[in-house]
């Protein structure tokens, strides 16, 4: 195959612990510097993000989580290791603006290595990495990083809501070596979930 160098940008980009913070559970327990390693191609080429495993205050490292802006949908296929997908969708206002702390549907879908997620339009999403080695998933999302710096968060992707929120309805942790899932106690409700046979813990 031929490619031509010349303008190909920059495809790497990393998630690092200063901008974890907005949504970890505990926004001062002791994380790693990067948190995820992203590798941005779009939907042509696809992207591969990597995790880092481990916990941080018994949180497991986690995506940033986000909406898509519009009706944009997207898969992602596992290719290594154990993880928790995190979907949920919000309630939405007479205007058809979404309502920050309150939750229409919610679903934590445990995956390995060989599972495809597929992400609906509307579903705002994370994946957290349960395992005990690095987590790898391929997916096929537009990103473009032509006219922007990579470790941007991409444009078609609503993080606000995610920040303000510190994080989605729920976090997973580590309980007695497993995961189970706590209550993000700034959400009011959550009216319909599937919680993938997880216990909730207090
Ligand atoms: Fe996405």
């Amino acid at each position: 195959m031929n490619v031509d160098f010349t303008n190909v940008p920059k495809h790497y980009a990393a998630r690092e612990d200063a901008e974890m913070r907005d949504v970890l559970m505990d926004p001062n327990g002791i994380g790693p510097a990067i948190h995820y390693y992203m590798i941005r191609g779009g939907s042509d080429q696809k992207n591969i993000t990597v995790w880092e495993p481990g916990t941080i205050s018994g949180e497991y490292i986690k995506t940033y989580g986000h909406y898509h802006i519009g009706d944009l949908s997207e898969t992602y296929q596992i290719i290594y290791g154990q993880g928790i997908a995190l979907l949920q969708k919000l309630t939405e206002d007479e205007n058809g603006e979404m309502i920050p702390d309150s939750v229409a549907e919610f679903k934590a879908i445990p995956v390995k290595a060989g599972a495809e997620i597929f992400m609906p339009p509307k579903f705002g999403h994370l994946v957290v990495n349960i395992g005990t080695t690095y987590f790898a998933t391929v997916d096929d999302s537009p990103v473009n990083f032509g006219d922007r710096d990579p470790s941007d968060f991409p444009g078609h992707a609503n993080y606000e809501l995610v920040k303000k929120m510190r994080g989605f309805a729920y976090y997973v942790v580590e309980q007695d070596g497993k995961p189970a899932l706590k209550r993000n106690p700034l959400y009011k409700s959550t009216e319909k979930e599937d919680l993938g046979g997880l216990s909730v813990i207090d």
